[in-house]
Order: C-alpha cells, then structure tokens, then sequence
C-alpha cells in the first residue's frame, strides 16, 4: 500500500520533472531569477514536511532533486549534462579527464579550477530557470573511449547567490566508435601455408583476413570479414582469430589445399573490436611460401614491441580543505535509514539505482567505486563527505549527495558503467543539521554481464604432448574437443557436450580459467599416428561466448623415434590418464601372452604328435615284420602238412594193403613168413618213427607259431 503511494508519487514527480525542458548552451548569460523554489514546492503540496525555517541562511542555496545530476546520450565525443534544482538558480559544472588528484571545492567548480592544477577540459554553467524542472547542456569536444570526472555544484538565483556546499562528482567514459588500431602485422613462410602475427595495439578485438593473388582488386571489409575475395566467392584463404590487447597471436592460412609453394600472394585484414567497431579500409600486406625447393623456415618474427606503460600518475598537492560546516545547532540525533534503506537493485548491463530514505529530513553522501566491499577499503562517514581523498581512487565512479526529504524515498541511477562489472555502494546520511549517521552503509551489486570475453589460445605439440594454453579478459571455462574429422564444424553446444560427438572425439575436455588475464593451460597425451584439429571454446561465467575456433591442423610423428634419449617424466601439472595408451599397452601385453602361450601348445601338440606317430610306425612295422614272419611259417607249415600229406599219400600209394611198401610186399611174400612177420613189425617201426618225429616237428613248429603269435599279440596290445 505504502509502497504503491510512493511509486504513484514518484511517477508524478517524473512526469512533471520531465515534461518541460529546456537545453540551455553552456555559454548563456545568467538571466536573474527570484528565489521562489521552496515557495513552490510547498505550493505543489510535495517534499519535506519539515518546515525548512529550521535552515540558517547558510543553507539558502538549492537542493538537487533525486536523480540529478545526470549524464546520457553518451557517445564518443559528447555527452549530454542534466541538472534540476528544488529553486532556480544556476548550475556551475566541469568537466576532467581521469585520473584526478583531488576533490573541487564548489567555489573551484564555479570558477573552473582544477584543485591539483590539473587540466579542466570543459567547463560552463547553465540557468535552471525553472525549479523542480531539468535543464540540459551538451558537454562536447571530447576524446572517444576516455573516462572523465564531470563535477557540478548549484547555486541559487537572486540577488545574493548562494553556492551549495558540496559539490556532485559523477564519472563519464565516452563511447567507443573506432576500431582497434593495428599495432603490428608481420608473417612468416611456412612451407605451403604462411603464419600471420598480428597485435592490436589499444583494444581487444577480433582480426579478420582472407588471401588473394597479388594484383587483383582489394575485397571490402565486408568480404574479409565475410571470408570471400573480391568477386564474391570464397577466398584461397581465409580466417580469423581473437586478440587481447598488446598480446602478439599467430594464424596459419590453412584452406581446402594449400598454397602454392614460392607463391606471393596479398594478405588483405581487418581488426573489429569487442563492440563491432570496424575500420572503413582493409588493409594489405604482400606475403609469401617457402621457396621452391624447400629450404628450412625461416625463424618466426618476434612479437612487436609493446607499447611503454603510461606515464605514472604524479601526486599532486592535497587541496584544500572543505568550507566550514554551519555552527552547531540545538538538535544533535542523527538521523535513522527507514528500514531496508539504503538499498541497489535495478541492475541491468550498464547501469544500476540507488535508493534511500530516511526520518528526517537531510542528505545522504555517497560514493560509488568499482570492485567489491573486499578490495575498497570503506571510508568514513566525514571522508565521504569530503569526497577530496575519495577523488583520486582510480576505481571512483560517482561521488556526491542525494538529498532526502524526510520520510520519503529518493533515488538515483548510475549508469555508463561497465557489462558485468562489480561495484559497491557507500552512503551515510546527515540531516540538515549536520548530524551525522555514526556508520557508513556499504552495499555490492552485480551489474548484468552480456558481453563475451576476449581471450587468445594457443595449441602447441612437443613430441606426443599437446599443451593448450587460454587467456581471457573474464574469468570463465574453456572447452576443447581434439577432432580427427579434419572438416568438422562444431558448435558451442557440440564443444561444451564433447561427449555427444558422433563419430566419437579422441580427446575433449575443459579447464578453468581462475583470473582474468591470467594464462592457464592443460597438457594432453595424444599419442603417435594422430591427425586432428583442436576446437576451442572460452565461456564467461554468465555463459557469453564467442565462436568455436580452431587450431590449424596438428599431425604427431607415426612412432615413437629409435633412442629414447634420457626418459625422464615431464613434470606435468595436470596429469590425464591416457586411455588409448592404457588400452593398446593392455591389448598389447595380453596378445603377447596369449602368443606365448599358442606357440608352446602347437609346440608341444606337434612334438607329442610326431613321437607318439613315430612310436606307432614302428610298432605297426615290427608287427607288419612278424605278421610277414608268420605267414612266412604259416607257409611252410601248410608245405609241411601238404608234403607230410603227400608222403602219407605216397606212403598208403606204396603201402600195398597189410605191408609198408612194396619193398615191404617184395620182401615179406618173397621171404619166409617169420621173416616177414619181423620184417613188417620193423618196416612199421620205422615208419611210425618217421612219422611221429615229422609230428612232433610239426607240433613244435605250430605251438612256435602259437608262440609268436600271442607274444606279437602281447605286444601290440601293450
Ligand atoms: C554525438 O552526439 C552529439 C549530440 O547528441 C552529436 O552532435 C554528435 O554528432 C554525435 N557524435 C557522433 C559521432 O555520433
Ligand atoms: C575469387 O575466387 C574465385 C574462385 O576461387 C576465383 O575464380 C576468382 O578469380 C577470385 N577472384 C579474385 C579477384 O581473386
Ligand atoms: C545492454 O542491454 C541493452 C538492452 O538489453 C542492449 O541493447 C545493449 O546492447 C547492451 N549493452 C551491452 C554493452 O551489452
Ligand atoms: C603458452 O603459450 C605461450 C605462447 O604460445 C608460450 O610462450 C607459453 O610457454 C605457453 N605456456 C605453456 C605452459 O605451455
């Protein structure tokens, strides 16, 4: 409820503040005015709503509305000056290029004096005719991309003037509209593809070239930054490549094929800076490759020198102390922030609000510095209030007061501030009797950061070791991604989810960058027999980036070479485990053992084999021997039988029925009957003999055979 009835009346007040305006030049005469400005607000039922007779007449001079001074529509020559007052009067205003010593006093403000002496490189003055109502100037001849220190002080109308007692500091840096100068363009033949280094001299920014042959009309801008040659077609080569400023960064030409060797050919460039500022030219640089027959490179050519550091800032003397305070007065409680006052917020890229509000009615000192409530040292209560230490903080922004009616929420943007930067807020307040919180109030904010980084990196392989090495001007990730898809284009997203990639990477990952412009770098273990590019990818912490860009093509040596001379380690900082290596050293071992393993068992089959068949012959031959041997004697038994059979044969032949044989018949009928009785019994007594020897014979031969037969049988079996 509250709330809405503030912004309801701060929506009016805006309403009728901005409505009329009027630019007053800087030079205009001082109409007089009548004092009426606290007749008026009190009239419009807005402000205080204590009485301001409380004020002595040293505090006659005009109050500053909320909000003002101000300064817009900055570019890079001019700026524009606001100023509104609660009475009309008059503003006195200067205008210092950064850095300055000191505080001015309003009398110093008024008369245009710089308090160290130093140069004041505009001043003026300006009529707010009108209270409660803005008046403008514009505050011109300035230098692009400066910081100056514009400080105002207001000064009521009438006949008896009064200057207010503290003076407004706000800092201003003009806009950036040229392109970065290019400091050095230098290049080095590099068989068929020559190196380009290349320094900016002032600014970050981006370079930007394509190769056309020597004598053919230069492209436009726009085609170098396009990648296209004269007629509108993609150039030999082309490329570009980000460059923090003073820091020499090389690029090789690379393209579809390479350049013709002992060829000269004109490199035609551009350097943009981070706001896209380009120059209206490109400009040329003949270049050329190695020679025909191939000659050793020539060394590459040393960085440009960088430009001297800037002159050291020169103390100057402290100036002079702040006028008096009023005498002491009968209140002496110092006034109390409404609760969840003071406060930022409103943060966008540039800019940011300040609000505060408290019970009584007064002024709230503040002064903004850029950094955080870690590295700015807190000032007091009176050194905000008299700002001469403050001034000379490189890091001041803003200095000045607010003032408060009681109650009642004022506030004030600062802007012309830096995408992403951090700053932090100090205030005290005072009421108009010069009682002063007894505690300084400080206060951090973010501003909104939309601006990718600046950074330069560098791929460099020693051996199997590729060390990526990154820059940046923010703090931020890099992420890189190791393709042998030599044509690959990949995107953010692809370089920051490397994993994703289908046909798999062989090396991707991201390391921190902990410090703006500070180097930090990873080594890789690629291995032999790798060709592959290397994309990278800088990241902010808001997740502002530029392009994927790539390294030129990076070939490893096919084997390790012969001697391995003195294997020390590489004392790597960052270890990674080198998977591909861990799989082929494993496959390796295990093929090996399994090899070893084969070889004994087909030794040991074929020698078993071998024996064993060997063993087998042989036995199959003795046997084969003594089957032959058998038969040999199976034969000659079977003669035996036949011829036994043939003689018993012969013998029945002769046998004539009762005799033995003829002989026998002859004998025995011839002869006497006794005689032939003995006869007979002798003939077959002898027969019988005859044949029971022949018997025998032939059962010792047959149980020989049997013999044989069951030894042989024996020994096969066994
Ligand atoms: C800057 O602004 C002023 C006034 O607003 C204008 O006159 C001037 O031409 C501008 N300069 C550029 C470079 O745009
Ligand atoms: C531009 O490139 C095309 C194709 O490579 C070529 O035919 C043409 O001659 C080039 N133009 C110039 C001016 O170099
Ligand atoms: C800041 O933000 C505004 C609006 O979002 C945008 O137009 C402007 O380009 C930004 N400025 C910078 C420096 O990023
Ligand atoms: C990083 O790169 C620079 C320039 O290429 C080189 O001088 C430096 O030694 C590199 N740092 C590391 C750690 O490799």
């Amino acid at each position: 409820m509250a709330r809405a009835r503030v912004l309801v009346v701060l929506m009016m007040c805006a309403r009728a503040v901005v409505a009329p305006r009027a630019v007053v030049a800087s030079e205009s005469a001082h109409s007089v005015l009548s004092k009426e400005s606290w007749a008026t607000e009190r009239a419009r039922g807005r402000g205080s709503t204590r009485a301001r007779t409380l004020l002595t007449t040293a505090t006659d001079a005009p109050r500053d509305l909320a909000g003002y001074p101000a300064v817009r529509k900055v570019n890079g020559t001019s700026f524009e000056l606001a100023h509104a007052m609660d009475g009309v009067g008059t503003t006195h205003w200067m205008a210092r290029a950064a850095p300055v010593s000191a505080a001015p006093t309003p009398a110093q403000v008024k008369a245009g004096n710089d308090p160290g002496g130093g140069i004041v490189v505009a001043r003026g003055s300006f009529v707010n005719a009108v209270a409660n109502v803005e008046a403008v100037v514009i505050v011109g001849g300035l230098t692009e991309d400066t910081l100056y220190y514009v400080s105002t002080v207001g000064e009521s109308g009438g006949t008896s003037p009064t200057l207010q007692s503290t003076t407004q500091t706000l800092s201003v840096r003009t806009a950036d509209e040229s392109a970065p100068t290019i400091g050095s363009f230098t290049y080095a033949a590099n068989g068929n593809e020559i190196a380009l280094t290349v320094t900016l001299s002032d600014e970050d920014g981006t370079v930007y070239y394509v190769l056309q042959h020597v004598g053919v009309p230069a492209p436009s801008v726009q085609q170098v930054l396009d990648g296209k040659n004269s007629s509108a077609l993609p150039a030999i080569s082309s490329g570009n490549m980000q460059l923090i400023r003073n820091v020499p960064r090389t690029i090789d030409t690379t393209g579809a094929v390479g350049l013709v060797l002992g060829a000269q050919y004109t490199a035609h460039y551009v350097a943009v800076d981070t706001l896209g500022n380009k120059p209206s030219a490109v400009s040329s640089t003949n270049v050329n490759t190695s020679p025909m027959p191939p000659a050793p490179n020539p060394p590459p050519s040393p960085p440009a020198p960088s430009p001297p550091p800037p002159p050291p800032l020169v103390a100057s003397p402290p100036p002079p102390s702040p006028p008096p305070s009023p005498p002491p007065t009968p209140e002496t409680d110092a006034p109390v922030f409404t609760t969840g006052f003071p406060k930022v917020d409103t943060a966008t890229n540039s800019s940011f609000k300040l609000h505060a509000a408290m019970n009584e009615r007064g002024v709230l000192y503040f002064a903004v510095f850029e950094g955080t409530l870690a590295q700015i040292t807190a000032p007091t209560g009176a050194a905000l209030k008299a700002q001469t230490a403050l001034v000379s903080d490189p890091a001041l922004r803003h200095i000045g007061v607010m003032y408060l009616s009681a109650s009642t929420t004022a506030s004030r943007t600062f802007n012309s501030l830096k995408p992403g930067g951090k700053y932090v807020v100090f205030a005290v307040g005072e009421d108009d009797l010069a009682n002063m919180m007894s505690t300084v109030t400080s206060m951090d904010i973010e501003l909104l950061d939309d601006v990718a980084p600046t950074s330069t990196w560098s791929a460099t392989l020693s051996g199997t070791q590729l060390t990526i090495n990154a820059t940046s001007t923010e703090k931020g990730m890099v992420y890189y991604v190791c393709s042998t898809d030599l044509m690959a284009n990949l995107s953010p997203n692809d370089v920051k989810n490397a994993a994703d990639i289908r046909p798999r990477v062989f090396r991707h990952g991201s390391f921190e960058l902990k410090n703006e412009n500070v180097q930090e770098y990873v080594t890789l273990n690629v291995g032999y027999g790798r060709d592959f590019i290397v994309h990278i990818l800088v990241e902010d912490k808001s997740g502002n980036h530029v392009n994927v860009e790539r390294s030129r093509r990076i070939v490893t040596l096919t084997a390790p070479p012969p001697p391995p001379p003195a294997p020390s380690p590489p004392p790597a900082l960052r270890v990674e485990r080198d998977e591909d290596l861990m799989i082929s050293m494993f496959v390796l071992t295990y093929s090996a053992l399994a090899l070893v393993i084969l070889y004994v068992l087909v030794r040991a089959c074929s020698q078993y084999g071998m024996a064993s068949y060997r063993a087998n012959m042989s036995i199959r031959r003795r046997y084969m021997a003594k089957k032959s041997l058998l038969a040999g004697k199976t034969h000659a038994l079977m003669k035996a039988q036949e011829q036994a059979r043939k003689e018993e044969a012969e013998v029945g032949k002769k046998m004539i029925k009762g005799y033995a044989d003829y002989n026998e018949y002859d004998i025995m009928e011839g002869g006497g009957k006794a005689e032939r009785g003995a006869h007979y019994r002798e003939v077959h007594a002898d027969v019988n003999a005859r044949q029971l020897a022949r018997e025998r014979r032939l059962d010792a031969l047959m149980s020989l055979s049997r013999e044989k037969e069951d030894e042989l049988r024996d020994k096969i079996q066994k």
